[in-house]
């Protein structure tokens, strides 16, 4: 009989905090905050600190919070904004939604964030912004990056909706450029029970902006100085994420754990390439992503033994349909190709125990070392 190992186990991650999130979630029931207000404020501080950063504005996704950073960075029609395509789609759809253009520049082969090699080759005149992903939990290499930007003029906005608790160089990400995006989707290592984002950023310009954009560009109540949207945080995600915070740091360890008992157990196996973490970098294995040539064989035969994996992504996103009308073609960016065809996500989150962990490693060996795949 196969044991059945879940990509990811939101019902176990989040049973022994149960009592207390019913307690905070009457407590906002009560007190009626329940769109911004004193639980979105408690949180937001909470946010800050942990990342040792002045401001974050909670909002009421990822997305939203890419979209106002770049919104308050001043990216409008005709600008153009550089970041990668081996993203969530969600990175390049903020891009659009501003009336800007995304360009799109390769990632490195080994960390699969962006490659500052590439940068000069891509810029213009045009080119207003920059927006390194935090893949997999994975920081990139924003030294190279940030230089880039100063030298450019351009704002630099992190997607770290991946990557809470990550560190660069010891330094959280998030806090590294102008902007640091995080998404609190329920699957994230610091996920909501719902949909929810914040902003976190030094600058006092870009944090007034934001609140007054994610709150239909009001200054105070009715007085509306800019043409914003709704994108509040709502009260109950904020104190859920309160409770949840406080778990974050030792969360990421049981993943670096896991990670680490991955890549030993990988280690004899020359076929397969583990997850590296780079030398400047604190990963925190939001996703452990491996690669291997015959990818979909080798994902048919987990499945078959129980095992649930993911791909991210199938498609890079200069590939995409949507995308299309950008010119893009194959060939144009050959390592997110390549490693989108070889990736496998393999699970992994908190509370995956070394028995799961050796039930997927020994699968995979068998898969790889007696050719079960083909
Ligand atoms: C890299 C990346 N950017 C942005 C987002 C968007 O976040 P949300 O789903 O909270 O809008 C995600 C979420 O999956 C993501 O993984």
């Amino acid at each position: 009989m196969n044991i059945r190992v879940p990509f990811l186990d939101l019902k176990s991650h989040h049973a022994s905090l149960s009592d207390e999130f019913n307690r905070v979630i009457r407590k906002v029931i009560d007190s009626s905050a329940l769109a911004g207000g004193p639980f979105v404020e408690k949180f937001e501080q909470e946010f800050a600190s942990y990342c040792d950063c002045q401001h974050a504005i909670g909002v009421g996704s990822g997305t939203e919070a890419l979209w106002l950073s770049l919104l308050a960075g001043g990216i409008g029609p005709g600008d153009e904004v550089i970041t990668v395509p081996n993203t969530f789609m969600a990175t390049a759809e903020a891009i659009t939604y501003c009336g800007a253009r995304p360009v799109f520049v390769d990632v490195d082969e080994r960390t699969y964030t962006m490659d500052p090699a590439g940068l000069e080759e891509v810029v213009s005149s045009r080119t207003k912004a920059i927006i390194p992903v935090h893949l997999f939990g994975q920081p990139a290499d924003m030294d190279p990056i940030l230089e880039f930007a100063r030298e450019h003029g351009i704002v630099a906005i992190e997607d770290a909706a991946q990557a809470h608790g990550a560190k660069y160089k010891g330094r959280n990400v998030g806090t590294l450029g102008d902007a640091g995006c995080f998404s609190f989707y329920p699957g994230k290592n610091l996920g909501a029970l719902g949909e929810a984002g914040a902003v976190v950023t030094n600058s006092l310009e870009l944090q007034e902006k934001i609140r007054i954009l994610r709150d239909h560009g009001q200054i105070r109540k009715y007085r509306h100085t800019a043409i914003g949207w709704n994108c509040r945080m709502d009260g109950i995600q904020a104190a859920l994420l309160s409770v949840k915070l406080q778990h974050l740091d030792s969360w990421n360890s049981a993943r670096r754990a896991r990670a680490l008992q991955y890549n030993q157990e990988f280690a004899e196996l020359n076929d397969l390439i583990t997850p590296l973490e780079a030398p400047y970098a604190r990963h925190v294995y939001h996703i452990y992503a491996i690669r291997v040539q015959e990818r979909d064989e080798v994902m048919w035969f987990l499945n078959e033994k129980g095992i649930q994996c993911g791909v991210h992504y199938p498609v890079p996103v200069h590939l995409q349909p949507a995308y299309r009308s950008l010119g893009y073609k194959k060939g144009d960016l050959p390592v997110s190709e390549q490693i989108a065809l070889e990736f496998i996500s393999l699970p992994i989150f908190p509370e995956l125990t070394e028995t799961q962990v050796n039930i997927v490693t020994l699968s995979l060996k068998e898969a790889m070392l007696t050719g079960a795949t083909v």
